[in-house]
């Protein structure tokens, strides 16, 4: 139970230390943004991801959330779980499994909730986005 204690240990590390707290430029049309607010409590969360163009891969991540404790460790675990990941894999990520990795109480369930939703939110501007540019390259040719 040495493993189950460490494990338990970097949990709970995303509250007191929280990864990736930081902002992307968001016009950058590599940088998806995702913006969602939780109307339970009026918190909100902001989650960018930085995607290779070529592979569809998400190279980065970055969030800044204005809400709980659980709001913010939440977005701390989604941003290491997208990095590296292709962008319909992480559209899968379940918010039950982010609560269930921080161990969250019923309560706080809309708290990870905020996190699948940024991350959907932040693959939808990116792919927006870069339809847009799509669109605009062909005009122009
Ligand atoms: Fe960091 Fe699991 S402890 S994502
Ligand atoms: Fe609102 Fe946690 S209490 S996001």
């Amino acid at each position: 139970a040495v493993g189950a204690r460490a494990y338990h240990e970097r949990v709970v590390d995303h509250y007191n230390n929280p990864r990736n707290v930081g902002s992307f430029d968001k016009s950058d049309p590599t940088v998806g943004t995702g913006l969602v607010g939780a109307p339970a409590c009026g918190d909100v969360m902001k989650l960018q991801i930085k995607v290779d163009d070529n592979t569809g891969k998400i190279v980065d991540a970055c969030f800044k959330t204005f809400g709980c404790g659980s709001a913010i460790a939440s977005s701390s675990v989604a941003t290491e779980w997208v990095k590296g990941k292709q962008m319909e894999e992480v559209l899968s990520i379940k918010n039950t499994e982010i609560a269930k990795h921080l161990s969250l109480p019923p309560v706080k369930l809309h708290c990870s909730m905020l996190a699948e939703d940024a991350i959907k939110a932040a693959v939808k501007d990116y792919e927006i986005k870069k339809a847009k540019l799509v669109a605009s390259s062909e005009a122009v040719s």
